[in-house]
């Protein structure tokens, strides 16, 4: 009884380590654009992967275009740029966020976090502040999708 005890339960650690990730089956591969010397950029696609995604990294010398390329308004840029399936993911969106927004599948074109909020996911530091995620549609309009407090 004992050994077969053991054996069940070796037999569920090995399903629990090579059970797939609930959720992440299938997802797409999230595309990010940075520039080579940007640190947060590089935390952000730490904290992704770290949730479960696939990201494939571009370093880019002019980010700017890549943001023009996607109509992302001035006033809502932040360091780097991302796609995911159809959307665009501007700055520091944190991975949770990312996973609503393919679940929910809204009629909008991305996510954005405006600059840098301490705080945010590659962000982190000793005064996290209060920020919101927007939902952006194709005209540059916002609502705020998720608000993060510390
Ligand atoms: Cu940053
Ligand atoms: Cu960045």
């Amino acid at each position: 009884m004992l050994r077969l005890g053991r054996l069940v339960g070796i037999a569920l650690a090995a399903w629990i380590a090579l059970a797939p990730r609930p959720g992440l089956a299938g997802q797409p591969t999230v595309r990010v654009f940075k520039s080579a010397t940007c640190e947060c950029c590089a935390k952000w696609v730490e904290h992704l992967r770290s949730h479960g995604f696939a990201v494939q990294v571009t370093e880019v010398p002019d980010v700017d275009r890549v943001k023009r390329e996607h109509k992302i308004p001035d006033r809502l840029a932040s360091c780097h740029t991302a796609t995911v399936g159809s959307y665009f993911v501007e700055g520091h969106v944190p991975a949770e966020d990312v996973k609503r927004l393919l679940k929910e599948h809204p009629r909008i074109a991305g996510l954005a976090v405006p600059g840098m909020p301490i705080g945010s996911p590659g962000m982190e530091g000793p005064n996290p502040e209060p920020y919101d995620v927007l939902a952006v549609d194709a005209k540059g309009g916002t609502r705020v999708f998720a608000s993060h407090r510390p």
